[in-house]
């Protein structure tokens, strides 16, 4: 069977002020009239096929967000099989194995499929149709991920290089590299050299298949994980690993965990293309590109007038804001906190954000 993960612990510290660690961006809206989460259920939840039987959707969270996940899955009518609740944030790799350990314990290997909660994705039919092709490819022990065409030199993302497999019919693409966040110089050869994707973050694989390949290339975090999910207590649909194991896994993502490592190792990795539209709403210029724009390519939230402004994006929660012969802007209005900033230096306001951890 298959068991759709989404994980939806991250912070989201580049879509402040809007986003707060007591409210972060994948419980949102940003695009549409559901939150990214709840785009994301609604998406994974659309997989169901007569070829294989899809579990209801495992969430891998925050402890502090448990209500929040659980209002917005009611509200969209998605009932979650479980809710595992990290105590802190360890990054994605640690996630993903307390998924499998949950996965396996049911007594089955589902393939699980693993999305993020922060995207958006145009076409569900696409999406849907090539989901299905990855589940397909990891039943028979492959890792799968879903790789996007790119259109600039990101170094926010994953890169892939892959090559055509003319194998058994269910094949895919064989990943020959796997390169998490590159610099500028090597996204912009990646580009312009053709042969790579993004990584999407969404990948397909058996439960049983991330536990080797984490207890081959990590198995710190998969020994301190599996110490955490031993003591973890189960509360109707909540489930807590143990605070204080947790706390002693080591932080790190499934990208720089896993994936890097299997190009060229005993696992076999593939990469289904991923032609959907999909869009990564890291920050707030790509919130801005997704957004329905007026003629002058203005997006508004909320309370907002604009005279002579160009491009620019505004989201105004609890006053009236205006602004006045501005391009390039991103003007974003909170109760208490304001955000103006030059469009193009969106990545940047991560560095506002550690400014003001530090200081509190
Ligand atoms: N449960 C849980 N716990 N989820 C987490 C945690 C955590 O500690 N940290 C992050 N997440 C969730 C986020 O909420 C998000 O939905 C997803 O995992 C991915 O984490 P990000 O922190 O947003 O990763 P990224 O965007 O920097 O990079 C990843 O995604 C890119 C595409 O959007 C990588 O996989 C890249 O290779 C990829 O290109
Ligand atoms: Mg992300």
């Amino acid at each position: 069977s298959v068991l759709p993960v989404i994980m939806a612990g991250g912070s989201g510290s580049r879509l402040w002020p809007l986003s707060r660690a007591g409210f972060p961006k994948q419980f949102l809206i940003l695009s549409g009239d559901s939150s990214l989460f709840q785009q994301a259920a609604q998406r994974i939840n659309g997989l169901d096929s007569p070829e294989f039987r899809v579990q209801a959707p495992l969430v891998v969270g925050n402890s502090e967000h448990r209500f929040l996940a659980l209002e917005q899955l009611h509200e969209i009518q998605v009932e979650p099989g479980s809710i595992v609740l990290e105590p802190m944030g360890r990054n994605t790799a640690p996630a993903v194995t307390l998924a499998a350990l949950y996965a396996l314990e049911q007594g089955a290997d589902p393939v699980m499929v693993v999305t993020p909660a922060d995207q958006t994705v145009a076409d569900l039919a696409v999406f849907t149709t090539a989901l299905q092709q990855a589940v397909r490819v990891a039943a028979h022990g492959s890792l799968v991920v879903l790789g996007i065409t790119p259109d600039r030199p990101e170094t926010g993302y994953g890169y892939i290089r892959s090559e055509p497999d003319a194998g058994a019919q269910a094949s895919a693409a064989r990943v020959t590299q796997f390169v998490e966040k590159p610099d500028l110089a090597t996204a912009e050869r990646y580009v312009a050299d053709g042969h790579y994707h993004w990584n999407s973050g969404m990948f397909v694989l058996r439960a049983s298949v991330w536990l080797q390949a984490l207890e081959t290339f990590r198995p710190d975090i998969a020994r301190a994980t599996r110490h955490a999910w031993a003591g973890r207590q189960i509360d109707a649909r909540f489930v807590r690993p143990d605070r204080e194991a947790f706390a002693a896994v080591p932080s790190e993502s499934v990208d720089y965990a896993v994936m890097e490592h299997c190009p060229g190792s005993d696992f076999d990795i593939r990469m289904v293309p991923l032609n959907a539209g999909w869009n990564d709403l890291g920050a707030w210029d790509a919130v801005w590109q997704v957004a329905s724009k007026d003629a002058q390519g203005n997006s508004a939230v909320g309370d907002v007038m604009l005279q002579d402004s160009r491009n620019t994006l505004v989201h105004a929660t609890s006053r009236l804001v205006s602004t006045l012969g501005v391009d390039d802007l991103v003007v974003i209005e909170t109760p208490d906190a304001v955000l103006v900033a030059d469009r193009n230096r969106s990545q940047d306001v991560k560095k506002i954000v550690s400014r003001l951890d530090t200081a509190t």
